[in-house]
């Protein structure tokens, strides 16, 4: 009998954002939309101290602070690599002198954007269901042996479900979000570098089991206001021992900005080819 999970949806029903500190807003502007081609939120944060970048449903939040960066990268799905390859020869120039850099992989291009975060971007394809622009899942580096108690707090705390998983590189656990997104824990032997303070937002069906869990631990770094709480440790629930660090905007599906409509544009658009009725890209295939 074919059981159907495959339909199901776990606790965590959208990573919403991914919020890294950049020190220089026309660097960050340079590369976040000029290079990847994202659109500025042109509602909210729209100074000098912060800047929303929307990527289809999804959404990189970027204050002007001290650089921070995620060990490890973030997975973005372009509806077009080639378009993509350009925009990034385009900016090369004007991102000369930091860690900005790109190359071609083999099913993928690798990003680096000029304070170090990695992103490997996908093009549109089933492995992304019908997502043709946005962020799939973000893959954190962890230290050996941490992914199994990682896997279990997402699974057992957040009720997202969740596995661990071994490929070419080695062992990883993985959260599924949502209809199509994850997050991933991969196990490094590499020294991990310490947390910086960078931080993820996720929406959450139920909201007050996860809050009573860590409310009862002392694990909520930030109470419930407007909607949403935030930790940062995630306990393995068979022992309580932190096994990783990353600071989660937890918010309810009560919350104004749940599912907001976010702007995107298409960045094929240009003055010289330009084509009526056609500045919008729709994120989906
Ligand atoms: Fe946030």
């Amino acid at each position: 009998m074919i059981d159907h999970s495959d339909e199901d949806v776990g606790n965590i029903v959208l990573l919403e954002h991914v919020n890294v500190q950049v020190p220089d807003q026309a660097v960050a502007m340079m590369f976040y939309i000029v290079g990847m081609g994202f659109t500025r939120d042109p509602y909210l944060n729209i100074g000098l101290g912060n800047m929303w970048a929307n990527v289809g449903e999804q959404q990189f939040h970027l204050p002007t602070r001290p650089a921070q960066a995620i060990d490890g990268h973030i997975g973005v799905v372009v509806p077009d690599l080639d378009a993509l390859k350009n925009r990034l020869a385009a900016v090369k120039e004007g991102l000369t002198g930091t860690q900005f850099r790109w190359s071609v992989e083999a099913d993928h291009l690798a990003v680096t954007c000029p304070w170090g975060n990695r992103f490997q971007c996908y093009p549109a394809g089933p492995a992304f269901g019908d997502m043709a622009l946005g962020i799939p899942y973000v893959e954190f580096l962890v230290a050996p042996g941490r992914a199994a108690g990682i896997a279990r707090f997402y699974d057992q705390v957040m009720g997202a479900p969740s596995a661990i998983e071994s490929d070419a590189q080695g062992t990883l656990g993985r959260v599924q979000v949502g209809r199509n997104q994850s997050l991933i824990f991969r196990e490094t032997e590499k020294p991990v570098r310490d947390y910086d303070g960078h931080h993820i937002a996720i929406y959450v069906a139920n909201f007050s089991r996860p809050y009573a869990f860590l409310k009862k631990r002392g694990l909520v770094s930030e109470d419930v206001q407007n909607h949403q709480f935030r930790f940062k440790e995630v306990v393995d629930p068979d022992s309580d021992r932190c096994v990783f660090l990353v600071e989660h905007e937890v918010r309810s599906l009560r919350h104004p900005m749940f599912r907001r409509f976010l702007v995107n544009r298409d960045p094929a658009q240009t003055q010289r080819g330009y084509r009526r009725e056609r500045d919008a890209f729709i994120p989906y295939s």
